[in-house]
């Protein structure tokens, strides 16, 4: 796969993961290696964590979170995403204890709320998580980010997992072998209205 398909179709696959095949630890370290490699603020380069939960008592435990605060997201934001995204976010729900692996990214404290620190905080787990995605796709996986379990559900989630009190869950990715390879460019907002070019709001040159 040449890089800019892999950049173009790397989906969020809820539905397409393969619950029947293990995810083999050393597997999820390789591309753990190859993440951590992502770019990250200097001040946490040191102090960034993963944590792989694979055990199956455990995730069924992290699976009530998920779920529970699944439920209620969806209820409440259901309505402003597309049909097709619920749907799938629905179904992930449904087979949440039998997701083959789970990788939390983590950093300790919380940004203190300016933009500066929260850009900084959040922003040096993202790259990592997908570098993960990405290095999982060539690799014959898929993954999907979930968060539902973080708006009320983070202290108990950290409680089954031990996690101490002062670390944040930034990410958490459910990961499977895919039953399928077959992944498309999604539909984006035409890049000629969302891009402005030297000043907010002006055309963009750029397009011609
Ligand atoms: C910060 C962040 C949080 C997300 N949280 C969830 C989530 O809780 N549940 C979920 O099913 N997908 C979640 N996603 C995945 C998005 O729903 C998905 O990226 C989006 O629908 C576009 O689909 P695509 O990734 O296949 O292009 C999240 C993505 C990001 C970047």
């Amino acid at each position: 796969m040449d890089n800019d398909t892999l950049l173009t179709t790397t989906r969020s696959v809820r539905r397409k993961l393969d619950l029947g095949r293990r995810v083999e630890p050393e597997l999820l370290a390789e591309c753990l290696r190859i993440a951590q490699q992502a770019p990250m603020a200097g001040s946490l380069l040191e102090s960034f964590r993963w944590l792989v939960v694979d055990d199956q008592e455990t995730k069924t435990q992290l699976a009530q979170f998920i779920r529970s605060g699944g439920e209620k997201s969806q209820a409440a934001y259901g309505h402003l995403v597309p049909p097709r995204t619920l749907a799938s976010g629905q179904h992930l729900l449904a087979v949440l204890e039998r997701i083959p692996a789970y990788v939390m990214a983590c950093l300790p404290g919380r940004p203190s709320g300016d933009n500066a620190s929260s850009t900084a905080f959040y922003g040096s787990a993202y790259p990592a998580v997908w570098s993960l995605q990405l290095a999982l796709r060539t690799r014959g996986l898929g993954s999907t980010i979930v968060g539902y379990h973080l708006a009320e559900f983070e202290a108990e989630t950290a409680h089954i997992l031990g996690i101490p009190p002062e670390i944040t869950q930034v990410a958490t990715l459910a990961i499977g072998y895919t039953t399928t390879s077959t992944f498309r460019p999604a539909t984006r907002p035409p890049l000629e209205q969302i891009t402005y070019h030297n000043r907010w709001g002006t055309t963009s040159s750029l397009f011609g």
